[in-house]
């Protein structure tokens, strides 16, 4: 049977490891010394690094490397003359010698459009309440779609803090714990319109912005009135196929948010409507037409030519095409991840009352949550 093998770089700076089923990857001496394994490098009780590079000396070198039976690599570093042994399944999992990810390839990621209308991930209060797996394939349909309802949630004020309690904390603001969107028809306060809104993200004046939204239904009586939702990841990818430019004026001078709409309040942030993250990929989206401040950031002879950008990034995420629309009933409840997708509200008439809580939580919680229930389906220890 063919095994493992493993030859040391005539620098011995580097080891090249050829797997038995074809596949190889090399590993770095430094690399590897930073990432032992062992007690004196790890905690074995949190799986904390329990040195610093400076621990590390300059010159670290492999001085001589084997495949145990087990497949294991086991590798001696001088000058420290130090033994570590590298499990084959974690070696597997950590290789970096390969292409970087391309958008091609966007791992757990799903881009979107009109076309995931009823095809959306949906649960319900009591199965996700109850049973980790179904709580684990409802956070893996956030994770992928940056949108998922929930049917079932118990009618009651605050409610909506329960759900995000499910698999993370709420992100308290200042606009409290959790807060009501109530809306009459012909309301003396104008705060409380029954006129549409577009789509948007919350609260880009915020930095770091919250990263989830959660909107939960308590009452729905009114004609109209539904929720929309836009996968932003995709109404920027569109754009930037249709008009490479205007994605990089948006993408690369900050526009401004601000709210000062409470006594004592002034949030304000200069970021980017798209924002990228350093492999060039899409990582924020912020698109809020009620709290976009006057623009200064954006150098005059770009600014109008950054409106026409603005005006076609609108015009893909008004367009129908990109949007899946619901109608909340009460007990229903959706959450967004507030980075990625954006939520609109169409216009409403008639004689009853709306009424939704919102709250905001954090995406690292959902995630962490949602990774711990993933391991433990892999190592068969669910309840
Ligand atoms: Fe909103």
């Amino acid at each position: 049977m063919k095994r493992n093998s493993v030859e040391i770089s005539p620098d011995k700076t580097y080891l090249t490891l050829r797997w038995a089923d074809g596949n190889q990857a090399r590993f770095h001496a430094i690399w590897l010394r930073d990432n032992g394994l062992d007690g004196d490098t790890r905690s074995p009780l949190n799986g904390q690094r329990l040195i610093t590079l400076g621990d590390i000396p300059h010159d670290t070198r492999i001085l001589e490397a084997s495949v145990r039976e087990t497949g294991d690599l086991q590798v001696l570093f001088g000058p420290e003359n130090k033994q570590i042994a590298f499990p084959e399944d974690w070696l597997r999992r950590h290789v970096y010698d390969r292409e970087p990810a391309s958008e091609a390839d966007p791992g757990p990621i799903s881009f979107w459009n009109a076309g995931l209308q009823d095809r959306y991930p949906r649960s319900s209060w009591e199965l996700i309440r109850h049973a980790p797996a179904e709580l684990g394939r409802w956070l893996a349909g956030v994770r992928a779609y940056g949108f998922a309802v929930v049917g079932g949630v118990p009618c009651q004020s605050g409610a909506v803090c329960e759900v995000a309690e499910l698999f993370g904390y709420v992100r308290e603001t200042n606009y409290g714990r959790w807060f009501d969107v109530r809306a009459e028809v012909n309301p003396s306060n104008l705060a409380y319109t029954n006129l549409g809104l577009q789509a948007h993200t919350d609260n880009p004046y915020r930095d770091p912005v919250p990263t989830l939204q959660l909107l939960c239904c308590l009452e729905n009586a009114v004609d109209g009135g539904d929720s929309v939702v836009v996968d932003g990841f995709n109404a920027a990818r569109r754009l930037r196929s249709e008009d490479p430019g205007a994605f990089d004026l948006l993408a690369r001078y900050p526009a401004s948010f601000e709210y000062t709409g409470a006594r004592g309040v002034h949030l304000r942030a200069d970021k980017p409507m798209i924002e990228l993250a350093a492999d060039g990929g899409i990582s924020t989206i912020r698109f809020n037409n009620r709290s976009t401040a006057p623009l200064v950031n954006i150098p005059f002879d770009e600014m109008q030519a950054y409106y026409r950008a603005y005006r076609l990034f609108a015009d893909i995420i008004d367009d129908q095409t990109m949007q899946v629309s619901f109608r909340l009933s009460p007990g229903e409840l959706f959450i967004v991840d507030n980075r990625r997708v954006l939520h609109a509200r169409k216009p409403f008439s008639g004689t009853g009352q709306r009424w939704l809580q919102g709250c905001y939580a954090d995406v690292d919680g959902l995630l962490s949550t949602l990774s711990v229930i993933e391991q433990q389906q892999k190592t068969g220890v669910m309840a």
